[in-house]
């Protein structure tokens, strides 16, 4: 018997390889260029909120006031759990990290939801509209258990952003602080064909649901190579501790080839303009919460990044300033990437729709790379 044993090219990473159309996000990575709906993201982050940006993406237009009136009233009717849910969050055991629980919860939210398995894209739209709005919820939920403390219940006259925060600290946000999550939710909501996203669209192209697919993106953003890497730029700021400490850090990393965290994109080879935009806003926001140091610190790291590799098209991507923005509004470390989960939900949810409009099962293949022909040989002769 004759093998064919040529090994196709393989694009690893797929780095090359476009597996989707999307109306919602455009990037341009040599330019640093990044737009919603063609809508340049730096106009988005200064004039809009991102409930109204949420609706854009979804709707592939900014919504008239009357029809976001209308789509904050639905968001805000979902922000509460089921009871059961509630008493479920009391299991989850308080050493759990916020990421773990938030994709145990939110998989458990499919079962109290009867549409969980319909199809239909009328289903769809309000399953994306009850992720979306309860996803704040547990993390706070979450978060306050672990504490030792009672839960704040949402309250639907807050918009997602102050919501949030008054149910993670039981008091209500400045403007500053809801006005600085806020954008960082616009920031984060949607990227194109990111890791996480293509991961929720690879489960609902087998026809499967969304809270499956948006479970399955949770589990992918979490890695430090993703969302997860603005928890791990936070590690590295605590590491160095202090600006006379930056250099022979960085320097000693990058001598030993270490990958510095938030530096670097698969697709811009250019500032990413979620980066431009964090750096500008958190430079106050640092000043006015007594964290300058952090922010001075992460300049002094670009200063160095610059140097060494911004040549080859390494630059602070989103999760750089994230991180100084989310210690700035005394979140916990590990509640860093569940912001970008809550944010993310919005992107993961439109890809979920976009992608059933015209279905086809993402099924790649893998060069078969070991042997052929072997004999299968018995238990007591190997
Ligand atoms: N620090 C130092 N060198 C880097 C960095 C970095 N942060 N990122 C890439 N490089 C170097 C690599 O070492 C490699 O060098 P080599 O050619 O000498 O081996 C080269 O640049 C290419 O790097 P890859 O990892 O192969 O590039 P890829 O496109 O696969 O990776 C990635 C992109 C994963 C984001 C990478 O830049 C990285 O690991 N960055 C750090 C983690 C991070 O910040 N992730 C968040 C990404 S943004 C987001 O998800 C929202």
């Amino acid at each position: 018997m004759s093998t064919n044993t040529a090994t196709p090219e393989v694009d690893k990473g797929l780095a090359t390889t476009y597996a989707a159309e999307t109306e919602m996000s455009f990037i341009d990575g040599s330019k640093g260029i990044l737009e919603y709906v063609g809508i340049e993201i730096d106009a988005l982050a200064r004039n809009s909120s991102f409930e109204e940006v949420v609706s854009l993406l979804w709707n592939r237009r900014l919504p008239t006031q009357s029809e976001l009136d209308a789509f904050n009233k639905k968001i805000r009717a979902e922000y509460d759990l089921p009871d059961a849910m509630w008493a479920m969050i009391k299991q989850v055991p308080s050493s759990a990290t916020p990421m773990h629980a938030l994709r145990t919860l939110v998989s458990a939210l499919a079962m109290f939801d009867e549409e969980a398995d319909d199809p239909s894209e009328g289903a769809n739209e309000r399953k994306s509209i009850r992720l979306l709005a309860k996803a704040p919820t547990l993390i706070a939920a979450f978060d306050r258990h672990r504490k030792g403390q009672d839960f704040v219940k949402p309250d639907a006259s807050m918009n997602i952003a102050s919501n949030f925060l008054t149910m993670l600290n039981g008091e209500k946000p400045t403007d500053t602080m809801q006005k600085a999550l806020d954008v960082c939710l616009i920031l984060h909501a949607d990227h194109g064909l990111n890791a996480s996203t293509f991961a929720g669209r690879v489960t609902i192209s087998t026809l499967s649901d969304m809270y499956s697919a948006i479970t399955t993106a949770i589990g992918t953003l979490k890695g430090p190579l993703h969302g997860g890497a603005n928890e791990a730029v936070m590690v590295m700021l605590n590491e160095i501790g202090e600006m006379d400490r930056v250099d022979q850090y960085i320097k000693g990393k990058l001598d030993r080839k270490e990958k510095i965290m938030g530096f670097g994109h698969r697709v811009y080879k250019a500032y990413d303009p979620r980066a431009t935009y964090l750096k500008t806003f958190t430079k106050q926001l640092a000043a006015d919460t007594g964290n300058q140091k952090l922010y001075e610190m992460s300049t002094r790291i670009e200063q160095i990044m610059d140097e060494a590799v911004a040549a080859r098209g390494i630059y602070p991507n989103v999760d750089f300033y994230s991180a100084t923005t989310y210690a700035s509004l005394g979140l916990d470390i590990d509640l860093f990437t569940p912001m970008f989960a809550m944010s993310r939900i919005a992107g993961w949810a439109g890809h979920c729709i976009e992608h059933l409009s015209d279905n086809r099962l993402i099924r790649p293949r893998a060069a078969y790379v070991g042997p052929h022909e072997k004999p299968y040989v018995p238990m007591n002769e190997r």
